[in-house]
């Protein structure tokens, strides 16, 4: 059976004392499911969230990493560095990633490639924009991010690979893709995968859905056969909404 992951990305959200009180509350949560829960600290916060975690189910991972394993790239972190802390999966391609930093399918194949070199395990994100799916490109747009960043791979490196298919249109903006929407979309990637892989691989990586995730609509979103969980925004920023989305399944 695939996976069943939740993922909180925080984003840029919580000072060390924001994100030590959150973890605490995350602590006093009920996990009542078999779904892996990951949260994604701002990266200041990586080594207190681990530690303060040590003892729990809750996998603390990153938001972004740079490709190189070091030099002179000021501002960046390393593969290396995540691990030296602990941490061994990273969040790379998010929307905002792409938009706000400019980050492309080739940029982003050899941070994966990075990733990957060093053991980790990569949440790859992706998703299309309001017009593309207004103009019906949603699936091309989709299927070019996938095979642009990961088809130079090969099947076992999809042992370390979730997939995050993250409409842009649904990110913040309280509008969700539909449980349907999201179902066609997982399937298309799945397909996608299959094409390139075979049905083996395609049928082992996980899918989660992000964008405007919450309590109330967790459980409709989760139900579908192709979507094996969430990367949750805002709402992974409660404690109790989280782990509500979390038992949903
Ligand atoms: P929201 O849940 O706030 O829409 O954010 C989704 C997201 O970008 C998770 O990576």
């Amino acid at each position: 059976m695939r996976k069943q992951i939740v993922a909180g990305n925080w984003k840029m959200n919580n000072d060390l004392a924001q994100t030590e009180s959150l973890i605490t509350a995350l602590k006093n949560q009920a996990k009542t499911t078999d779904a892996e829960v990951m949260i994604a600290p701002t990266s200041t916060n990586l080594w207190a969230a681990n530690n303060a975690l040590k003892q729990s189910s809750i996998e603390v991972i990153a938001q972004n990493m740079h490709f190189a394993e070091n030099g002179a790239y000021t501002g960046e972190v390393s593969a290396s560095m995540l691990k030296s802390i602990g941490v061994n999966t990273v969040i790379l391609g998010h929307s905002e990633r792409r938009e706000y930093f400019n980050e492309t399918d080739e940029l982003l194949a050899k941070k994966v490639d990075a990733a990957l070199a060093k053991g980790m395990r990569v949440i790859f994100c992706f998703g299309e924009e309001l017009a593309d799916r207004k103009a019906g490109n949603e699936e091309t747009i989709v299927g070019n991010q996938i095979k642009n960043a990961l088809f130079h791979l090969g099947a076992a490196a999809f042992q370390n690979i979730v997939l995050a298919y993250e409409p842009v249109w649904a990110i913040g903006t309280g509008e969700t893709a539909s449980p349907e929407q999201a179902q066609d979309m997982h399937a298309f990637i799945r397909k996608t995968l299959a094409d390139k892989y075979g049905n083996d691989i395609a049928e082992t990586v996980s899918i989660l859905y992000g964008g405007s995730v919450k309590p109330a609509n967790a459980e409709e979103i989760f139900s579908k056969p192709d979507v094996d969980g969430g990367l949750i925004g805002g709402a992974s920023l409660k404690a109790e909404d989280f782990f509500a989305i979390v038992n949903a399944f």
